[in-house]
């Protein structure tokens, strides 16, 4: 069941126990008013008269406690005469109107909070299937120059990845069993977009240039690590991507690939 349906499941029973209160606080009210303006002699009246005049013998003590017993005379137990019992049209509006206000805010507070609720069916924040995994192999591998490919939908780039896996975030994000990562190109720095540098075949920041290597692992630069990423997983041979689960990037100093562990050529952004 999504968030959004337990919302509106929690706002429409909040609304419906509201709206028994108010009808019970009202039907009492109006049972009280009846009683009150009752001529005397009525069932009514007497039983206004009987509760008033209750004395302490109605008071009894069982077994130590006291419990009070109402002791209703034999004349209160006329039954009420059809005009006593039928609802005036008063009563009629006032329900009524207590009655239809309530399903109105019931079904405003509803639209509301429909129209309010995120609806994360696709895009950044969601699981994102990027597509086959051995066709993607092929576009970021070894037979492309390991030239990554960006995802726009996720904002991330789909990197290969051959090394060996030695810090904790490989395992979370499943980067050795897909032989790839998705890594998220926000720079840890400052939130820059980071592009691809072909030359070098680094990231490289063009604000303050800090630099990652192909594994998305600090190189230079004033970034405190390496590129945040997203777990990745096979699934029906698609590769799927989780970017509502953002992983921590391996600390400066980690190097899980020596083949990409120096720039391959110039520089993007001279440092
Ligand atoms: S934002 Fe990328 S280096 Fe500062």
């Amino acid at each position: 069941m999504s968030p959004g349906t337990i919302a509106l499941i929690v706002v429409a029973v909040s609304v419906v126990a509201w709206a028994l209160f108010m009808l019970n606080v009202t039907v009492r009210r109006e049972r009280k008013a009846a009683i009150a303006t009752a001529p005397a002699g009525t069932a009514a009246a007497d039983r206004t008269e009987a509760e008033s005049t209750s004395t302490p013998a109605d008071v009894e003590s069982t077994s130590g406690k006291e419990v009070t017993v109402e002791k209703v005379p034999e004349k209160q137990r006329k039954p009420l005469t059809s005009g006593q019992l039928a609802v005036s049209r008063r009563q009629f509006l006032n329900r009524a109107w207590t009655a239809s206000f309530s399903a109105f805010l019931g079904f405003f507070g509803m639209a509301t909070l429909s129209f309010l609720w995120p609806k994360l069916t696709g895009g950044f924040g969601t699981t994102i299937t990027v597509g086959d995994h051995k066709e993607l192999l092929k576009q970021i591998g070894p037979k492309a120059n390991f030239k990554p490919l960006f995802v726009p939908e996720g904002r991330f780039w789909l990197t290969y990845y051959e090394g060996t896996g030695d810090a904790p975030v490989y395992l979370a994000v499943g980067a050795a069993d897909a032989k790839m990562q998705a890594l998220y190109r926000k720079c840890v720095h400052l939130g820059c977009s980071v592009p691809h540098c072909e030359k070098s075949s680094l990231f490289e920041c063009p604000c303050h240039g800090s630099k990652y290597r192909l594994s998305g692992e600090y190189y230079g630069g004033p970034a405190p690590r390496g590129l945040d990423r997203f777990p990745i997983s096979i699934s029906g041979g698609k590769v799927v991507v989780d970017t509502g689960d953002t992983q921590i990037g391996p600390p400066r100093g980690t190097n899980t690939w020596d083949a990409f562990s120096e720039p391959q050529g110039d520089l993007c952004v001279p440092t």
